[in-house]
């Protein structure tokens, strides 16, 4: 009898992922953690050195700025779910690349189909790229965007708001509107 797939079971088979040459390079496969009832999924880029070596995303600076704002947002990391695009760190954190991204596609699409999110958050252009084919996010964060029966809001990634004081300001009131949004989604429903 086939498995129906769980969160649990798409956490096991990152761990052991082969797919991509990433898994050459990674110390840990870093899948997605949270609530899988959540209302909102927040989609990064890909794991850095210390998500690499615990094997959670968004553990390090950036995961620090993505907690500021959620915490200023009323929201915790147990309300929500994250994950990346590739499970895996690309080597000095260089972008990922299209073959990596396509091979990685799969757990991200059965994370989404298992949570099914009222609002998928996206953290900056390379995953706005990868999953709408925008650019610009400074032109086009704070949006919603509808695609293929999913709603997608739009804003920067955590990472650049590091040493950008103005910019983090931004991105709190973005995961604020982010709120905002979701509330109204609710209330339609
Ligand atoms: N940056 C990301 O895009 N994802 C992480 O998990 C950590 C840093
Ligand atoms: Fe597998 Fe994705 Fe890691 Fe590549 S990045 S090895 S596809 S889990």
């Amino acid at each position: 009898m086939k498995e129906s797939l769980s969160l649990e079971i798409i956490q096991q088979n990152v761990k052991t992922c082969k797919k991509c040459e990433l898994c050459t390079t990674r110390k840990n496969a870093v899948p997605g953690i949270g609530n899988e009832s959540a209302d909102i999924v927040f989609v990064g880029e890909a794991p850095g050195k210390n998500e690499d070596l615990y094997g959670e995303p968004f553990i390090g600076t950036a995961g620090k700025r993505l907690d500021d704002a959620l915490e200023n947002a009323g929201l915790t990391r147990n309300n929500v779910y994250i994950t990346n695009i590739v499970k895996c760190r690309p080597p000095n954190n260089r972008v990922p690349n299209d073959t990596e991204k396509s091979m990685c596609n799969n757990y991200l699409e059965d994370e989404l189909k298992i949570i099914n999110p009222k609002i998928i958050c996206l953290l900056g252009n390379t995953t706005f790229s990868s999953i709408l084919g925008g650019k610009e996010i400074s032109k086009n964060h704070g949006k919603i965007v509808s695609k293929n029966n999913r709603t997608y809001f739009i804003t920067f990634h955590p990472a650049a708001t590091i040493y950008n004081q103005k910019l983090g300001e931004v991105f709190k009131n973005d995961i604020k509107k982010l709120v905002n949004e979701l509330q109204k989604i609710k209330h339609m429903n």
